[in-house]
């Protein structure tokens, strides 16, 4: 009885009609759901920061870097840098003063003369807003399922209710810069540095304003022309460098390093890195984006991720959106 038992259930589940296509793997959920977030593809464009401006520059590096890291362009040879401003959202031509386009970011890739390279992916907002990716991913469904027309009640009600981390980043005053230039911006997740003498520590590097960091008041933003942060830039560079102090935060014993939604105190040690100058627009920035992409996760000796899951995820998710926006 039992063998036809179980014979039957074989037969049930292998049958047609019980066939679910596999869940998709969680980086292939996160950019399908960022492009259904979007309504439409928007052809050759990021599905997230889809709206940004490429740039050069030259990044010195300060005595501190080598006391916590052999990594190359963290030592005296300055690198070249190729830089990437955007505003997050899927929008092409969203408008700078959007709410969609206030989480704002500042890309770096790093080139040494000898050819070795690293990226910095840094946003203006010290944390995230999810604990995980697959947190990340509830989060991105239930904004989706909110939009007019969908279930009642919107579902990103319940959503933030059992995602403290999320409602508080979601409602955290996110100020409209006077500038890219004077804007703060942060790589949010741990790396694990190591120097010559091999002593191993975690740090958040994060990008601060030479200019120090200045903010529009929230009633003067929506009269602003849509452009108006790119087009700030865009003069501001032609009056001279735009400079940045690169810090490294260093972690104490007990600061989580998988949880980007924990800022560290600010009392921890900060290391100065080095100086960012941004020296020259990239000319025909928009051809130039489309072949560029930026990692989290790209390592050199003396820089290595740690154990934050995004890192991972995330490098994943940029190996999928690089080539879907190709040609
Ligand atoms: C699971 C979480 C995340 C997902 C699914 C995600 C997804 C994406 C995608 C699909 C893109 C477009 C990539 C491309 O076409 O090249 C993008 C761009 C970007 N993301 Fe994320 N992201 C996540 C987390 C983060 C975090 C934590 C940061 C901040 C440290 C960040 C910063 C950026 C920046 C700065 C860009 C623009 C890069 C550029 O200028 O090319 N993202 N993201």
């Amino acid at each position: 009885m039992r063998i036809i038992r179980s014979a039957l259930l074989a037969a049930l589940l292998t049958s047609p009609a019980f066939a679910q296509p596999a869940p998709a793997p969680l980086p292939q959920a996160l950019f399908d759901t960022m492009v259904a977030g979007n309504g439409r593809v928007y052809p050759g464009f990021r599905v997230n920061h889809a709206k940004g401006a490429m740039y050069e520059g030259t990044f010195t590096p300060a005595p501190g870097g080598a006391s916590l890291s052999t990594a190359p362009h963290l030592q005296s040879t300055p690198s070249t840098l190729l830089i990437r401003y955007s505003n997050a959202g899927g929008i092409p031509d969203a408008a700078d003063s959007a709410a969609a386009s206030a989480v704002r970011g500042m890309a770096f890739t790093f080139h040494l003369p000898d050819g070795a390279e690293t990226d910095l992916m840094c946003i203006n907002v010290p944390v995230f807003p999810s604990r995980t990716p697959r947190d990340f991913l509830g989060l991105l469904q239930a904004a989706g399922a909110s939009k007019p027309g969908g279930p009642q009640p919107p579902p990103i009600g319940p959503f933030l209710e059992a995602h403290p981390e999320t409602k508080r980043f979601v409602t955290m005053p996110k100020p409209m810069p006077e500038s890219f230039a004077t804007e703060g911006f942060f790589a949010l997740h741990a790396y694990k540095v190591t120097n010559a003498a091999g002593e191993s520590r975690f740090v958040r590097f994060r990008v601060v304003p030479a200019a120090g960091t200045a903010y529009r008041a929230a009633e003067t933003v929506a009269a602003l022309p849509p452009n108006v942060l790119f087009e700030e830039m865009q003069a501001r560079i032609g009056a001279g460098p735009v400079r940045y102090r690169l810090l490294a935060q260093v972690a104490a014993a007990g600061d989580p390093t998988n949880d980007p939604t924990q800022a560290w105190p600010e009392d921890r040690q900060l290391v100065e890195l080095g100086s960012i100058s941004v020296t020259r627009a990239v000319p025909d920035s928009l051809a130039a984006e489309r072949k560029v992409g930026f990692l989290p996760n790209r390592e050199l000796p003396g820089l290595a991720v740690s154990d934050d899951p995004f890192l991972g995820t995330r490098a994943e998710v940029y190996g999928i959106a690089f080539p879907a926006r190709q040609p």
